[in-house]
């Protein structure tokens, strides 16, 4: 049933209503309140579902400045500063220096403990947040902005803003209420098979492999649980994967004359994810904007959705500052212009580091030999390192 038709029990009126409570909603909230601008975050997921959803684990340079600044800086104790990643192809490994070529760090920093930090951060400063809750509607986009939903019991509530922001993810209900947008959208023929194992590290930092059974990517979590990842099918059943089988797999990709070998142990978590790229814009209509994975999806390798999420969050920030506290709307049209600069950089990248290092099926001889020829130009080229190291760790923030 429409909520539309029902009387809500409780109206509140907020001056920012985000739709969305994952990291970047909550990133948003937070920086709001640091500007004391009131908002309130709804999400349909409960907060431990969130919590427990796994998701990338590396943090460019800037996505941990901005939390740090923010005051959030858990991330300095708790996680790791990498300086670099390995490239292995041919078996063989080759380390990219991030600090000695651009001077830039990442962190690898689970985006399950960013919105830990984050979610216990909006607590504490008394934030408003209803997770858990049901039968979302957002009208009235284009003058005044209501979301409209039901709580855990059933009882329907109504919010009214002066802004909506849609910062739901991939599955957004608010990117379809612009109008007639441009969407861009690319799939790949492969997905990949993840898996969180409780063993030591493999290595202190990422390795990501091209081998002649596909793509293969080790990185880490804790001292005693590492983080796998393998090219597979889309259409992969994770389930008919013994623990065997997938060792087996992993370590064949990773096989080298070096002798590298991955620390094995039981496989604690599994699923397969989806590869798409995707960009929707305008990233605003009337008094909505979207944020993250709502307005554009980038393939893992890299890591950047989750750095691009906050990126548009900072801008968006900035955006509805001067929107509300200087009463300047005009501020709004520049957002979609300035969020996408970096939204397409971070797609090339994204798609870059994927098709350089993916076996797709029906490559000829030629194809794979190119692909082995441009690994090559990456890691023998100070040019072509630095390239990596400057998108991997992040392009400075405007
Ligand atoms: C992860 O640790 O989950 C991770 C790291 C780098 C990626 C993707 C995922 O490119």
């Amino acid at each position: 049933m429409s909520t539309a038709a029902v009387q809500p029990a409780s109206s509140t009126r907020t001056q920012v209503a985000i739709v969305g409570g994952g990291p970047a909603g909550l990133m948003l909230s937070h920086l709001l309140h640091l500007a004391n601008i009131d908002s309130v975050v709804v999400d349909n997921r409960a907060a431990e579902t969130i919590e427990t959803t796994h998701r990338a684990g590396i943090l460019e340079r800037d996505s941990v400045r901005l939390l740090v600044d923010s005051g959030v800086d858990r991330v300095l104790r708790d996680g790791h500063r990498h300086e670099g990643i390995d490239l292995r192809f041919g078996g063989v490994s080759h380390r990219i220096d991030f600090e000695g070529l651009v001077g830039a760090s990442c962190w690898l920093y689970p985006q399950t403990d960013v919105f830990i930090d984050l979610h216990a951060r909006r607590t504490a400063d008394g934030g408003d947040l209803r997770y858990g809750i049901g039968e979302t509607e957002v009208v009235d986009v284009e003058h005044s902005p209501r979301i409209r939903y039901a709580d855990a019991d059933g009882v329907h509530h109504e919010i009214v803003a002066d802004l909506v922001i849609g910062s739901d993810g991939s599955r957004s209900i608010c990117r379809d209420l612009v109008p007639h947008p441009t969407r861009y959208f690319r799939e790949y023929p492969f997905a990949w098979f993840g898996i969180l194992t409780e063993s030591a590290p493999s290595a202190p930092e990422l390795i990501y492999t091209r081998s002649e059974r596909g793509f293969a990517l080790v990185s880490q979590r804790t001292e005693s649980v590492q983080r796998l990842y393998f090219q597979c099918e889309p259409t992969e059943d994770p389930s008919a994967w013994s623990d065997d089988r997938i060792w087996a797999e992993l370590q064949a990709r990773l096989a080298g004359e070096d002798g590298f070998r991955l620390n094995e142990g039981p496989v604690i978590e599994r699923t397969v994810l989806p590869f798409r790229s995707f960009v929707q814009t305008p990233m605003r209509h009337g008094r909505l904007l979207l944020a993250g994975d709502a307005a554009h999806t980038v393939p893992p390798t890299g890591a950047k959705g989750l750095n691009l999420a906050l990126a548009d969050v900072r801008v968006l920030a900035e955006t509805i500052e001067r929107a509300v506290n200087k009463k300047d709307d005009a501020a709004l049209d520049t957002y979609t212009e300035r969020a996408l600069a970096r939204v397409w950089k971070a797609q090339h990248f994204s798609y870059w580091m994927t098709s350089m290092l993916h076996r797709l099926e029906g490559a000829s001889d030629f194809d794979e030999q190119r692909q082995l020829g441009e690994l090559a130009s990456i890691v023998g080229s100070q040019a072509g390192s630095t390239y990596l190291a400057e998108g991997y760790t992040g392009w400075p923030q405007r």
